[in-house]
């Protein structure tokens, strides 16, 4: 209670009181924002930690800001409509129409929020009106990651209009700022692309309604001074917790200072604020790091592990799915040998995939039977709990596709329920993979949604896994029951108050999320699923660099790598390219020969080996496959005791990798000794790696070690182990 009491800080000034600052710290960071003379909330650093934060008061301020039109630039929250003259983080017309909105300062608190974790809040208000935002940092102290997001509230005679409603209103101060942002496509996701940036405004966003990316990713890299570099230089890492329109700007102000604003895309989403309720943004989550994207990624992914994820800190299950093998044509024998296939490869579940489900229209294709959730007579004569059951005895747990936000027009929950549906009511409805999506905004289809899962469940208490799938877009965005309601922003949290429920019902439960692939990989709903799927790309030369990308924000406990026939590459460069995540297999286990089948079944046992310093350990990405001909991944468990390295050839051309330099290994002790062991060979083959010799930490990192990658051995797999 004392050491509570002792963190608590509470401070309250009048407008015209002594400056006052406010750090917000982790072990290594500090943002630190001022209340000025006038009360205005103003960013003063943002960076590194200074060593004595006695200090903070001398900061001068972010320098050059002395013209009077330039008092609002370094706002920490800029309000629109007054005396700002750049891009607002926040925007509304008050009750009374006026659309100007002033803050100042009245009052703020640090106070412990769990272990190793502190929340600032921050409170302002507007002069003129009872129209109030508290500014939220949530500072990680061990994993230097910060959340922050706003709270607006107003206490006015009537409703208010949000026009703009930021989660985060940053400013940097550097000489030059190089900005890496991530677009792409079906089976082409998270594409990097870095550009410097220029004075005015660069701004990413997705309107898609359902999910925050395809075509741009809701996440950023900003290099302050150079290019980003693996391991050194400042960079700030973000990305927003929402799996809807996101909206991120660069504004480079005339001082050549970096603001960033980052929350929901205001696009068609005015929001009326009724008196006495709160709007709550959702977080931005960032990192600063000192130590180049390497850095970032560490603190992300620890940070991710520690406390968002579902059982970050626990394990998961390797999987054989039907979906690449069967599509939608399988029946129950079919998946009964499946279950053995599983068992006989050595994964611990089978997913059953799309095509189990509707009746009058039966899913046997994407074009009907969605939403339609009881199993499909003609395939599955004894439901799913017989399913469930022949798992069991084959050894196998059992897991199901879903798609239950979802419809097609084909179906009996569109006929019985066309306002559900998010269409117009007077153009022609518009479909997206031949479907459409149901107004989670509408509490009933919210009770539906959760019913489909909770039914699953309660009839068959024995279903291990679910993998929820998200295959459409909004089109048309209109609600049937609401029509003034804010869709794009109370979709997405319908769908939360649905996973919220059933988080709360079934806590432990493994989710994957999937997206039409990737499209849905974002830290507001990994709040509630345990994986995600990265992309419907599953050619391993893809995916290593699909994987090299979300890598940067998300760790590899979360990411479902399978094993599919994609691409035709031999089996074992197949399955050490899924290792270096959550593991899994996309194939008919029958077509493999003697010799890959062997290889699989040895190969599953060496990843339990592997697996919990890949799950847990922290990565170092050696070398990028977009610059070398040999990509190169470690894991280094946090004891620094054992390693991982992945090592895979991405160039096809004449001798490419076999004259290179050795590959440097990072994050081991240098006065520590290691053996180093090459795993997951095909069976019979011998390896050119000696394991008798033990090399120190020190030799491996600063001479490195050659893996011995060529067009024989495309892929390498090293066991690092402190030599006891
Ligand atoms: C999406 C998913 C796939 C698969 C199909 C089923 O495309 O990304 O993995 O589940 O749906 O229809």
């Amino acid at each position: 209670m004392r050491f509570l009491l002792a963190l608590l800080v509470v401070a309250t000034v009048s407008a015209a009181a002594a400056p006052i600052d406010i750090p917000i710290e982790t072990n290594r960071t500090a943002l630190v924002l001022r209340v000025d003379a006038d009360g205005h909330l103003m960013t003063v650093h943002h960076g590194k930690r200074l060593q004595q934060a006695a200090e903070y008061g001398r900061l001068p301020g972010i320098t050059h800001l002395n013209e009077g039109y330039s008092e609002y630039y370094n706002s920490a929250y800029t309000p629109a409509g007054s005396r700002s003259l750049l891009e607002p983080a926040v925007q509304a017309t008050h009750a009374d129409g006026n659309p100007s909105i002033d803050l100042v300062y009245m009052r703020h608190e640090t106070k412990p929020a769990g272990a190793g974790v502190t929340l600032t809040t921050i409170s302002l208000k507007d002069p003129q009106y009872p129209f109030e935002v508290t500014l939220n940092f949530r500072a990680y102290q061990n994993e230097d990651v910060v959340e922050s997001w706003s709270t607006i509230r107003h206490s006015e005679k009537k409703d208010i209009r949000l026009q703009k409603y930021a989660s985060a209103n940053l400013y940097l101060s550097a000489h030059q700022y190089y900005l890496t942002h991530y677009h792409g496509n079906w089976a082409s996701e998270v594409r990097p692309e870095e550009t410097a940036l220029t004075a005015g405004m660069k701004v990413l966003d997705s309107k898609l309604g359902t999910r925050a990316q395809m075509l741009q990713s809701p996440m950023f890299v900003l290099s302050l001074n150079q290019p980003a570099q693996e391991e050194q230089g400042d960079v700030l890492a973000g990305t927003l917790a929402w799996s809807g329109n996101f909206q991120f700007q660069f504004e480079l102000d005339p001082y050549h200072n970096l603001r960033v604003l980052a929350g929901i895309n205001p696009y068609a989403s005015e929001y009326t604020l009724e008196p006495g309720r709160d709007f709550t943004t959702p977080a931005l989550i960032y990192t600063y790091s000192d130590q180049g994207t390497g850095g970032a990624s560490r603190s992300l992914h620890r940070w991710a592990r520690n406390h968002r994820i579902p059982q970050g800190k626990g394990d998961r299950l390797t999987l054989l799915n039907n979906w690449e093998a069967t599509q939608f044509n399988f029946d129950e024998s079919r998946l009964v040998d499946l279950f053995n296939d599983g068992k006989k490869l050595g994964v611990d579940l089978f997913l059953l995939d799309d095509g189990w489900f509707g009746n009058t229209f039966p899913r046997n294709s994407d074009n009907a039977g969605l939403g339609d959730w009881q199993e499909n007579k003609a395939k599955l004569p004894h439901g799913l709990g017989y399913l469930v059951q022949k798992a069991e005895a084959a050894g196998v747990k059992f897991g199901i596709w879903i798609e239950p936000e979802m419809v097609n027009p084909k179906s009996e929950l569109y006929t019985k329920h066309p306002d559900w549906v998010i269409k117009l009511p007077n153009r022609p409805d518009a479909v997206f993979r031949n479907q459409q999506v149901l107004d989670l905004s509408n509490p009933k289809v919210q009770a539906f949604v959760y019913g489909v899962v909770d039914n699953l469940f309660t009839k068959n208490p024995k279903l291990a896994y679910i993998k929820w799938d998200c295959n459409a877009v909004i089109y048309n965005a209109y609600s049937a029951v609401n029509p003034t309601s804010h869709l794009y922003v109370d979709y997405v949290r319908g769908l939360y108050q649905v996973l919220e429920r059933l988080r709360a019902k079934y806590p432990t439960v493994p989710m994957m999320l999937c997206s039409g692939g990737g499209a849905r990989v974002d830290y507001g709903a990994l709040k509630y699923f345990t994986e995600y799927w990265p992309s419907d790309n599953t050619s391993p030369a893809e995916r290593l660099f699909i994987q090299y990308n979300y890598s940067m924000f998300f760790p590899a406990i979360a990411s479902c790598n399978h094993i599919t026939d994609w691409g035709n590459f031999p089996i074992k460069f197949r399955t050490d390219v899924a290792m270096m995540g959550k593991l899994g297999y996309d194939i008919v286990v029958n077509n493999l020969s003697a010799n890959d089948l062997a290889f699989s079944q040895q190969a599953l046992k060496t990843y339990e080996r592997l697996k919990p310093v890949i799950y847990q350990g922290d990565l170092f990405r050696l070398q990028s496959p977009y610059t070398n001909d040999i990509a190169s991944v470690l894991y280094v468990s946090e004891k620094q005791d054992k390693a991982v390295l992945f090592a895979y050839l991405v160039n096809s051309r004449f001798k490419a990798g076999s004259e290179l330099p050795p590959i440097r290994l990072r994050g081991l002790q240098p006065g520590k000794r290691y053996t180093v062991q090459e795993t997951n060979l095909m069976p019979g083959a011998k390896s050119p790696i000696n394991n008798t010799l033990t090399y120190s930490g020190d030799f491996l990192m600063t001479i490195g070690l050659n893996p011995v990658v060529n067009d024989r051995r495309t892929s390498v797999v090293l066991e690092i182990s402190e030599a006891l």
